[in-house]
């Protein structure tokens, strides 16, 4: 399926890169890019939220570790708007394991273990709609024009 400008993505910085001080790093590499932020809010998640987010992994035998761990402490929500976001948005995070990860990218560059890869981003448009109804009410959805958008796009 063809790319279209307004695909969208939901990224959350995981308990570790908040703890570690990397929000603003994260951030910075989706802003210059050239996405669109549409939304973002900072907020101390729950188990039971965190097993829906993850509900496709519910068999794994590091689940139960991943969702205490991913509730110990805030995360950072976040939709992110733009042509091949979502493909785009997992090549900047790199590979879950943060050992695979080339240089350059997100988990390459700032973390090591496959456990505390500080980042999350949805892997096909179809879970990036489910995971934004999840996150994020509708009206925390802010509809904005960047200035800078003909500048990105031809
Ligand atoms: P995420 O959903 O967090 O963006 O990560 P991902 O798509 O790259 O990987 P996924 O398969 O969805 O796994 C979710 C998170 O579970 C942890 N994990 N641990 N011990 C293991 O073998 C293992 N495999 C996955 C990772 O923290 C991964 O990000
Ligand atoms: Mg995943």
């Amino acid at each position: 399926m063809a790319s279209k400008k307004d695909e969208r993505t939901y990224i959350m910085i995981k308990p570790d890169g908040v703890q570690r001080g990397l929000i603003g790093d994260i951030l910075k590499r989706f802003e210059q890019k050239g996405f669109k932020l549409v939304a973002m809010k900072f907020m101390q998640p729950t188990e039971e939220l965190l097993a829906k987010h993850y509900g496709d992994l519910s068999s794994k035998p590091f689940f139960p570790t991943l969702v205490k761990f991913m509730a110990s402490s805030p995360v950072v929500c976040m939709v992110w708007e733009g042509l091949g976001v979502v493909a785009t948005g997992r090549t900047m995070l790199g590979e879950t394991d943060p050992g695979k990860s080339n240089p350059g990218t997100i988990r390459g560059d700032f973390c090591i273990h496959i456990g505390r890869n500080i980042c999350h981003g949805s892997d096909s448009v179809d879970s990036a709609n489910k995971e934004i109804a999840l996150w994020f009410k509708e009206e925390e959805l802010v509809k904005w024009t960047p200035t800078e958008q003909q500048w990105i796009y031809e």
